[in-house]
């Protein structure tokens, strides 16, 4: 079983005459001014929540943008500031970025245009050149920042995501010295899906300068193959899982990310999150009823609609809950300047209005709506508190939200509801497994999970807890660094 000691460890020992520098767009951590101090917080990302318990194992420079607005007054001369705040374990590397940058590069091609464009959930991507300029010249700017870090020394870069497919080609011609790996945290579609494109070419040379790619599964490595196979000259080897272009090898591998499972349940277990869950029972006025629960960043791949539209149908057809269940929708706002985004938010507060309107009695209502930041105490409590979760993306790379749902419920006493289109659902196998297309399907499971008998319950999920304690992200990280050592010493 890995452990952070035991990454901790290898990276000591293997990584030892390299320089390890994680780059993605989203930081770790982000300093920001509030009611007079600066406070320093973490973003809701699973990215950021996977890759920080690793760097803290490993130690070296993480690379990304400085989007806080007091991120400018935390750093050093070289941008640099040492996190976690409390006990320093490694370097951020601030790169800035103007409003303008971060329209085109961030909001324009990485979110309204590569992010739709992955995730098949109906929302049309928008291709627009100007904005492809200013992407391509974000992802040169965190390639200089990148170089100014490594020196003239060794170093493995790790890249993440689909802001930075230009990266590993730009740093791979820089410095022949480097081993690059990149980790496409989403989705990567059929090549029929990929193919409306109209930066393909680009995007898959530069994504090809990695010696390494890794998805979540093996069904996203082989879309990705295909995707080459048919668009770019070069040689497709299916059976190695390898793509060789200009006589460079970059080996395509499938790692399932993960979380810090233990920490996760220690923290589930602090005598603090009691008194919390004391605190919501009498804020929001729970009484006894069955609660459920929805944790998401706002996004319109997360099928939120849908699943309140399955709380609808839920009562509609089973009229004895209507005053015994409640629905506890929590999440926090994204990427609002995007068009759908602001969409999807207007359309889950008319169904929560009107879900509400159409069955509230008393004090009783179905749907209570925590949308908005909150802090990690009270989404622990949330937790707890809770008989059932819902993950009901429409489509997600991995999903960590139901991991960590998983690994907080230490009473081993919960049902998750969850969507067989994420990633998570082809290791949580005894979570109830729904389309969340179709709202009777998940109405059922939400009838199926509160009536479920206790000793099915425990059953499934200590089988749930069992897969995530052992494939957690710590051996996420030791696949991939044990394979660029490999890489690195020319296997
Ligand atoms: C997904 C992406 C990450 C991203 C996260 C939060 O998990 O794969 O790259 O950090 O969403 O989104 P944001 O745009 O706020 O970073």
């Amino acid at each position: 079983m890995w452990t952070r000691e035991s990454l901790h460890e290898l990276a000591a020992g293997e990584l030892r005459d390299y320089h390890f520098v994680v780059v993605s767009n989203r930081e770790p951590y982000i300093h920001s001014h509030a009611l007079g101090t600066i406070h320093c917080d973490m973003p809701p990302s699973g990215l950021t929540a996977a890759l920080d318990p690793v760097m803290r194992a490993c130690g070296g420079t993480w690379v990304a943008h400085g989007s806080g607005n007091a991120d400018r007054e935390t750093v050093d001369a070289n941008d640099r500031v040492g996190v976690p705040p409390e006990d320093p374990r490694y370097t951020i590397r601030r790169v800035w970025l103007s409003k303008e940058e971060e329209d085109g590069y961030y909001y324009g091609v990485s979110n309204d245009a590569l992010w739709p464009l992955c995730h098949i959930a109906y929302t049309r991507p928008t291709f627009n050149d100007d904005e492809w300029k200013v992407y391509r010249a974000v992802n040169e700017r965190f390639a200089r920042a990148v170089l100014q870090e490594v020196g003239g020394g060794q170093a493995f870069v790790f890249v993440q995501d689909y802001h930075l497919t230009l990266l590993p080609r730009i740093l791979r011609e820089a410095n022949p010295n480097l081993v690059v790996a990149q980790f496409w945290h989403i989705p990567w579609p059929n090549r029929e899906a990929f193919r409306v494109c109209p930066w393909q070419n680009e995007i898959l040379e530069g994504l090809l300068g990695n010696h390494l790619l890794g998805f979540h599964i093996r069904y996203h490595c082989n879309n990705f193959l295909e995707t080459v196979d048919r668009s770019i000259e070069a040689r497709v080897d299916y059976d190695r899982y390898e793509v060789i272009r200009g006589g460079k090898k970059t080996e395509v591998k499938p790692f399932p990310i993960s979380i810090d499972f233990e920490e996760v349940s220690a923290r589930a277990r602090e005598p603090g999150v009691e008194a919390e869950m004391e605190r919501l029972r009498k804020s929001l006025e729970l009484d006894d009823w069955i609660i459920g629960m929805g944790l998401d960043r706002i996004d319109y791949t997360k099928g939120i609609p849908d699943r309140l539209r399955a709380i609808d149908r839920f009562l509609e057809r089973n009229p004895e809950y209507r005053g015994r269940l409640v629905f506890i929708q929590t999440g926090v706002p994204s990427r609002v300047h995007v068009p759908a985004y602001r969409r999807i938010n207007d359309e889950i507060d008319t169904l929560i209005e009107e879900t509400n309107w159409k069955y509230e009695t008393g004090h009783w209502r179905p749907i209570i709506d925590l949308r908005g930041p909150l802090s990690p105490l009270t989404v622990m409590a949330l937790r707890r508190l809770s008989h059932f979760a819902i993950v009901s993306s429409l489509h997600d790379g991995m999903n960590l939200v139901a991991k960590e749902f998983v690994a907080s419920s230490v009473d081993e006493d919960k049902v998750l509801i969850l969507s067989e289109f994420t990633g998570a659902a082809r290791e949580l196998t005894d979570a109830l497994l729904v389309n969340p297309y179709a709202a009777d399907e998940v109405a059922e499971a939400i009838k199926a999970a509160v009536e479920m008998p206790l000793e099915e319950r425990q059953r499934r999920m200590r089988r749930m807890r069992a897969v995530v304690q052992e494939n957690n992200v710590y051996k996420w990280a030791a696949d991939i660094v044990a394979k660029m050592v490999k890489i690195g010493s020319g296997g």
